[in-house]
């Protein structure tokens, strides 16, 4: 245990991973020092046209959490909060970047805690990926840019493959 893991509390971070990047992964890492097991879970949200697959993005984020003993990742179906309950996690974790996240994950927090009481814990992101998102790294991929600081070296080869292919 480390000096302030939270004993025996699963936590859920929840999210897209389209595809994970180092900011998803600090956040995770963090979360897994704070609580003593982490469920990253990988799901679709239905607002949103992906450049991964859902296996594809399973598969890079269970890749990118291999080295956490106390992370897993799963995929998740239907409503956050079922989820949780399913797998017995008191907490969920996300990360949060600037304003515009906070006001997002706090309508989110409060819609989760009114449904089901569970409580959702905000981590500020780190200096170093602070404002990075997927959305943002998958447009200068596109166009051409290396995005290879922003995430492992597997995701890096994915995102290349698949720009090549879409070119
Ligand atoms: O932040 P993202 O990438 O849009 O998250 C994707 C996902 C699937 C984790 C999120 O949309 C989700 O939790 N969907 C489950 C449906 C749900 O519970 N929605 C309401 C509260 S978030």
């Amino acid at each position: 245990m480390t000096n302030c893991e939270i004993a025996q509390v699963r936590a859920v971070c929840p999210g897209s991973f389209d595809p994970i990047t180092r900011g998803h992964l600090d956040i995770i890492g963090r979360a897994a020092s704070v609580f003593s097991e982490v469920i990253v879970a990988v799901g679709r949200n239905t607002t949103k046209n992906y450049m991964f697959d859902f296996d594809e993005r399973l598969q890079l984020t269970a890749d990118a959490v291999a080295e956490l003993d106390n992370v897993r990742v799963a995929p998740i179906e239907g409503l956050l909060v079922d989820f949780c309950h399913e797998h017995d996690a008191k907490v969920i974790v996300k990360g949060v970047r600037f304003g515009s996240d906070f006001d997002y994950e706090l309508q989110m927090s409060q819609l989760n805690r009114q449904l089901s009481g569970i409580e959702t814990v905000l981590l500020p992101a780190g200096r170093e990926f602070g404002t990075i998102s997927s959305s943002m790294l998958r447009e200068v991929a596109h166009n051409g840019a290396d995005v290879s600081a922003f995430v492992t070296d597997e995701v890096n080869r994915a995102v290349l493959a698949k720009v090549a292919r879409s070119a």
